[in-house]
């Protein structure tokens, strides 16, 4: 080899293809004047969000496929995990991006603004994408923001290639990663009892029966210490409590029918320090988080964007901050959270039928 070079030689800019993607902070082909320093900056620190965007994606496409089938195999429920929580981290850390954007003032913001047009985040094909692999529901959504529509007229302008229209429309006729975990979570055992066992219905019948009855117990003693106490009288506690509890059963049964889905949430929930149900509260606090972590980007963009236009209509077109903060009400796993408020404190909790059931196997 001596003397000669090797031109194959792998190298740092080659195989980032550095070239590439240093040659495209310059603004669309043509645009003049070239952006100026603060310029430089919006459209650097936009595109690395839409860079992180794609590895969110890409981690969530992992996730759909481990999660699309049938009967989700043990092994995979680590890999899902691991999944999930590098995009809360890529979230979390989304979140303190916007400290970079904040160093642009407002006035200097305002200097270059009108060169953006009507260009603005909400045209973020990729984060519709992530919304909508998740299981962001249309109806959830900001009365006027639809995004297949918008995305159907970009592609008609010939904005967005016609790829992303298709691959858009396929993940919107596809189950989420909501719906996909609700399959999963309908086949949880309850107290041993498998959803394809001939007395199941029974079976969960009584385990929510039971769990009802240990909330109604709860209030009771919680209206006794609320009234030992001094602290209301029982014609104003007493009917909140029974607000709570008959919430509780319209989320469990509905016409008449128990939600099998939401009976093995509460299930895993409140048992979840049973061995065999460390993997499964594990996946659904995964969820949460990366709910969280969503939520707190959505509020930490919304509150850079009041700092540097305060009540300005957005570039989009949207009203704009009073926009971003109605999308904090957004939720995907709405039944994760509701949850919540239906639970049961450990002493109270009816006790586990098979309790065995449970524990791990190490024949
Ligand atoms: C000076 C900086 C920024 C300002 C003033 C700003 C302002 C806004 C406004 C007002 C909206 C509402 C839609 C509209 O009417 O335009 C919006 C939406 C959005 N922005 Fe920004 N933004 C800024 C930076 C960024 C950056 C760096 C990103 C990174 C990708 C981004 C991503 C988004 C996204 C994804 C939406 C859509 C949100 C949704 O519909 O849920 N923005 N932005």
């Amino acid at each position: 080899m001596s003397g000669l070079e090797d031109t194959n030689r792998m190298t740092y800019g080659n195989y980032l293809r550095l070239d590439d993607m240093l040659s495209l902070q310059e603004g669309p082909i043509g645009y003049s004047p070239k952006p100026c320093n603060d310029e430089l900056h919006f459209i650097i620190v936009h595109q690395a969000f839409e860079l992180w965007f794609k590895l969110v994606l890409s981690e969530l496409k992992e996730v759909h496929e481990l999660m699309d089938k049938e009967h989700i195999e043990e092994g995979s429920m680590p890999k899902i995990v691991h999944h999930l929580k590098r995009v809360s981290s890529v979230f979390n850390l989304m979140s303190q991006q916007w400290k970079v954007m904040e160093t642009l003032t407002p006035q200097d913001f305002l200097s270059f603004r009108d060169r953006l047009g009507t260009s603005s985040g909400f045209e973020s094909w990729q984060l519709r994408q992530i919304e909508t692999i998740l299981g962001l529901e249309q109806q959830q959504r900001e009365a006027g923001m639809d995004p297949l529509k918008h995305m159907e007229r970009l592609a008609k302008e010939g904005k967005i290639s016609k790829d992303v229209l298709v691959d858009f429309q396929a993940r919107i006729n596809s189950p989420s990663l909501c719906d996909l975990l609700d399959n999963w979570l309908s086949r949880t055992p309850i107290n041993a009892s498998l959803s394809t066992d001939l007395d199941d219905e029974k079976v969960v019948v009584q385990y929510v029966e039971n769990h009802l009855q240990a909330m109604s117990n709860h209030s009771e003693s919680v209206i006794e210490h609320i009234l030992s106490i001094g602290h209301g009288d029982e014609s104003s506690i007493r009917p909140r409590m029974e607000k709570s509890i008959s919430g509780a059963r319209s989320f469990l049964i509905q016409d008449g029918k128990v939600n099998r889905s939401r009976a093995g949430l509460l299930f895993i929930e409140s048992y979840r320090d049973l061995p065999l149900l460390s993997w499964p509260r594990t996946l659904i606090d995964s969820f949460v988080e990366l709910e969280q972590a969503l939520l707190l980007f959505r509020n930490s963009h919304a509150r850079m964007v009041e700092r540097m236009i305060g009540r300005r209509m957005g570039t989009g077109g949207s009203s704009g901050v009073d926009y971003l903060d109605a999308t904090l009400k957004y939720r995907i796993f709405v039944d994760l959270w509701t949850v919540r408020t239906i639970l049961v404190r450990r002493d109270l909790l009816p006790e586990v039928a098979n309790p065995s059931y449970y524990e791990f196997n190490s024949q």
